[in-house]
């Protein structure tokens, strides 16, 4: 008997993870969340080195993992790790992620790091988190974090988009966090003390501009009725595009207020590893 046989073999994925659910929330913005390794332990705000397998390489037949910063949206006490992530029509990673659903698997290297992160700040009265676009992502871990609420009178989440649509993640998160019981009781109503300032670019909203402009003329501090920032009251944690991190860092050290890192807290900190 000459019986063939095709065996076909999946290669397993290092450090794989598989994929629970997906949400897309404009053409060039989804949401995915994905198993938790049991070893995985962060500091929510921090983020971890995510991917696919790339492409077999022409010449050896080899793959060799694709792998960006993702920077971990849901909190250190969840059972599951969600992302937020643009999608990049010919992006080497965002083009094929964006294709992910629920069962699907992704390579997630469990050694998290990064500065955004309370031990990175010294203590204070207010915590500010500036974003731009997808630079929310480490924020929604923050802000269903109890130590946001333990360590702060007043936390004032602010999110710049270029449209309306684009602020949908976080308007909804901020909205779920503020009416959901479990969030009330972990927090002990600390939720309440949440802000959240919303501003759009490009399409007409509410309230148009730059977060960079409104701190340079004051208008955030009136329409917050807080006064302006000082390094003896004000924290911030800043993520999003480059432009973002260079005009902050300005802004923040002309209220006076110094950088921070793990090693060395201080007044405020900065996601340099984020990619937008
Ligand atoms: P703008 O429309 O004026 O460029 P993107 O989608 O390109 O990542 O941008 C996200 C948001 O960040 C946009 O609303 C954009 O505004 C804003 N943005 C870009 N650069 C800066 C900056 N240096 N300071 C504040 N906001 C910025």
């Amino acid at each position: 008997m000459n019986e063939h046989v095709t065996v076909t073999v999946t290669p397993t994925l290092p450090d794989a993870q598989t994929v629970t659910d997906v949400r897309h929330w404009t053409d060039r913005l989804f949401s995915f969340r994905v198993t938790r390794p049991a070893s995985l332990r962060f500091r929510s705000g921090e983020f971890v080195m995510i991917g696919l397998m790339g492409d077999p390489d022409p010449k050896t037949g080899r793959q060799k993992p694709l792998l960006r910063a993702y920077s971990i949206a849901s909190p250190a006490w969840d059972d599951e790790l969600e992302f937020y992530s643009i999608k990049v029509q010919d992006g080497p990673l965002t083009s094929r992620l964006q294709h992910i659903k629920a069962g699907d698997q992704i390579i997630l290297r469990p050694k998290p790091v990064g500065t955004l992160v309370h031990d990175a700040l010294l203590p204070g009265k207010r915590l500010w988190f500036f974003a731009t676009g997808t630079g929310i992502a480490p924020f929604a871990s923050l802000i269903r974090e109890p130590q946001t609420y333990e360590d702060y009178e007043d936390v004032i989440l602010t999110h710049t988009c270029r449209d309306v649509a684009e602020l949908e993640y976080g308007r909804l998160l901020v909205e779920e966090i503020k009416s959901d019981e479990m969030m009330r009781e972990l927090t002990e109503g600390g939720v309440d003390k949440l802000r959240y300032y919303p501003t759009t670019t490009r399409e007409h909203s509410a309230r148009m501009g730059r977060v960079t402009d409104k701190l340079r003329s004051g208008e955030i501090f009136a329409d917050l009725g807080v006064p302006p920032m000082s390094r003896e009251t004000d924290r911030a944690m800043v993520c999003g595009s480059m432009g973002l991190n260079i005009d902050m860092k300005e802004i923040l050290e002309g209220f006076g207020l110094r950088e921070g890192a793990n090693s060395e807290p201080a007044e405020y900190v900065v996601e340099k590893a984020f990619v937008g």
